[in-house]
């Protein structure tokens, strides 16, 4: 093997004279003209392009409603008030997710529980089983990295039935079984944040097929009021509030991006699962580097390639390995830290060794750049770069 270099973090000099990211959008013309008609076509917010957008979605993920949001965590908010969760309940959910998910349950008056991950980066079916008490409401599942969490298996374990939300945010595109992400669950979340499948800025979605949930969504969305401004034209100008909502709507040419990014969808988790292809193919040999799942019978859609560092064969512990790629111009960097251990969640209660796979994975993943448009030589880049970690690691001991 040639000699990979000195790593920057020990002086040489760094791979990448452009940073690469870990995520990054991916808007073709066809967007942009698309974006351009809806601003021209005096609609600026609701109104068709909206319903478009949320039609398109609905029947892509086989679910019978789509309701587009301002973002995926006013998403998650209105799935947890469409199911009537509030003070005295508990919500179970990983701990290894963004903090969104467990907020949602927080900033309803309820209280998050949380259970462990299994094999598969997911809700394990047996420790959610576990946490199920009297006062359990519901259960909030995450699709880490694009990986559907297998709710079947959730639903068989648990010791009575309870409503399942998907928070989808890494997920849309992936399958379990080949039934959608969207169709699996009783309320499924979106957000197209820019680093997402499909973008629209800031966006989100609630899907369900129960039509009074996402009749909830809708009023809770537009401030609990009895019509929209849509419907509020001519004679009809009265209207009354009848529960406390808030403003979670999306505009038309956030909604007229979707519908176009919405269209390449197949292509982008394509590209993504390629990609992933690659570096499972390139990593797999280095020693010291666990990667991602692949369990039978789930599509990822591929959010994020995160790989597991085993500091004692690597070399250096995670930690080290961020700095260093993140010295040679390689932006990883870490999906989570364990949510129950962040102060806020501390402050309530959340204590180490309450989810040790959990927290394990949390002390050992790396998300290693993943976006459509990266080329072989960005992954190449990345490749190269840990391979010089390592060597120079071997010989330097440092974090481990
Ligand atoms: C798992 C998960 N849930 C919820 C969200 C919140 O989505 P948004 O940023 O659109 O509010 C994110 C955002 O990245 C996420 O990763």
């Amino acid at each position: 093997m040639t000699d990979p270099g000195l790593p920057a973090v020990a002086g040489g000099t760094p791979l990448r004279s452009q940073p690469l990211p870990y995520g990054r959008h991916q808007l073709s013309e066809s967007d942009v003209a698309a974006v351009v008609e809806s601003l021209r076509s005096g609609t600026l917010t609701g109104g068709p392009g909206v319903a478009a957008f949320e039609r398109a979605l609905a029947d892509r993920c086989g679910a019978a409603h789509a309701v587009a949001v301002s973002n995926g965590t006013a998403a998650l908010d209105l799935a947890v008030a469409a199911l009537g969760i509030g003070p005295g309940d508990e919500v179970i959910t990983t701990p290894l997710t963004f903090v969104s998910t467990a907020n949602a349950v927080v900033r309803a008056g309820a209280t998050p529980v949380f259970a462990d991950v299994g094999a598969d980066r997911c809700l394990d079916p047996r420790a959610t089983a576990a946490a199920v008490t009297a006062r359990t409401r519901a259960v909030i599942t995450v699709d880490y990295s694009g990986l559907p969490a297998d709710v079947d298996a959730l639903r068989a374990a648990l010791p009575r039935p309870l409503p399942v939300i998907a928070d989808a945010a890494h997920s849309l595109g992936a399958s379990l079984g080949g039934r959608a992400v969207g169709s699996l669950a009783d309320v499924t979340t979106f957000s197209f944040h820019p680093v997402k499948q499909i973008t629209t800025g800031e966006g989100g979605a609630v899907l369900t097929s129960d039509g009074a949930a996402a009749d909830r969504v809708r009023h809770l969305r537009n401030h609990g009021m009895t019509s929209t401004a849509e419907e509020r034209s001519g004679a009809q100008w009265r209207y009354d509030v009848t529960t406390l909502g808030s403003n979670h709507r999306l505009t038309a040419f956030q909604a007229a991006l979707g519908t176009a990014q919405l269209g390449r969808l197949e292509d982008i988790v394509a590209q993504r699962s390629e990609l992933a292809a690659r570096y499972d193919a390139l990593l797999g040999r280095i020693p010291g580097i666990g990667l991602p799942p692949r369990p039978d019978g789930r599509r990822s859609a591929w959010h994020l390639y995160a790989i597991e560092i085993d500091a004692g064969v690597f070399g250096c512990n995670r930690d080290a390995v961020i700095d260093a790629l993140r010295a040679e111009g390689i932006e990883a960097t870490l999906h989570y830290p364990a949510v129950h251990l962040l102060a806020l969640y501390r402050s309530r209660g959340g204590r180490s060794g309450t989810a040790p796979r959990a927290e394990a994975l949390c002390g050992s993943l790396v998300t290693l750049p993943l976006f459509p448009s990266m080329t072989p030589a960005d992954q190449e880049d990345v490749v190269t770069a840990l391979t010089r970690i390592q060597a120079w690691a071997g010989a330097h001991p440092v974090g481990r």
